[in-house]
């Protein structure tokens, strides 16, 4: 049986809860978290960016707007980005309401408690570095945090993280900075830059529009920086006919928003 996605074995992708279990609840929230851990789905993804004043929290686009209820709190500061409000005013927001009354109260996470719900969960993590560009010095910053919560202790440091992003730069001081970590880079970059991505990126992970089976396999078959094959993780699978699709071309893991679907269509 082939090594799966991140320290699992078996025959089945891994699946993993975008933003946590995100049909069911309000997307990187601890609600979505909980939702992932009732399903009994170990491995969730997340986005991190950095405030004002340096706190990191888990939110995807890179303005408050969509997710939260900033335009009514804050009306003036429009377009109201993360890196334009201090964690004590983003505590304040509502990032549950958006989504349905029963998530009314629900915040936007720091990294810090996210992490620490995790961990009551006894979850793994896929963590994304979001629009890094924005926020100079943020992978020794979330790397700090980790740390500071035992995700980096030797002996689990290897099996329950992942760190991805988009920014091959990124991901590149990821692994310079700890190269204990595992790292993914988002995207589908060309075959033939493959080999480069290998020193330092663990997995690649494309969205499944623009996946086929040789590129799965072109990417299987090299090594990553910890000696291991190299993994595919593709998102954001929804339904059970895309996943059995991706399934067959390979794939080590599955990114899903429907955890629970995509495990009944593809197992694991
Ligand atoms: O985990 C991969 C996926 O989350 C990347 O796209 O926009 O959902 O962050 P996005
Ligand atoms: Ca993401």
């Amino acid at each position: 049986v082939p090594a799966r996605a991140a320290g699992h074995t078996g025959p089945h992708p891994v699946v993993v809860a975008h933003r946590g279990a995100s049909a069911y609840a309000p997307e990187n929230t601890l609600a979505a978290v909980d939702k992932a851990a009732a399903l009994d789905v170990e491995w969730v993804e997340n986005d991190v960016q950095r405030t004002r004043d340096g706190e990191l929290v888990v939110l995807h686009d890179d303005s408050l707007q969509r997710t939260t209820d900033v335009e009514e709190v804050f009306p003036d500061r429009s377009p109201w980005k993360v890196k334009d409000f201090t964690a004590a005013e983003i505590a304040r927001l509502d990032a549950g309401s958006w989504f349905g009354p029963a998530y009314v109260g629900t915040r936007v996470p720091t990294l810090e408690q996210f992490l620490e719900r995790m961990e009551r969960h006894d979850q793994k993590l896929l963590l994304e570095l979001k629009n890094p560009q924005l926020y100079p010095g943020i992978e020794r910053e979330t790397l700090k945090v980790l740390g500071n919560e035992g995700w980096l202790d030797p002996g689990h440091v290897g099996g329950r993280l992942v760190v991805q992003s988009f920014s091959a730069d990124s991901v590149r001081t990821v692994h310079t900075l700890k190269p204990a970590v595992r790292t993914g880079l988002l995207g589908t970059p060309p075959v033939a830059d493959l080999t480069a991505y290998a020193a330092f990126a663990d997995q690649i992970n494309p969205s499944h529009g623009s996946l086929s089976a040789p590129y799965v396999a072109a990417v299987r078959s090299l090594r990553g920086p910890h000696g291991a094959r190299m993994e595919v993780l593709t998102w954001t699978v929804n339904d059970a006919a895309a996943a059995r699709r991706v399934a067959g071309f390979g794939v080590d893991g599955i990114i899903t928003n429907t955890p629970d679907v995509v495990r009944d269509a593809v197992g694991g």
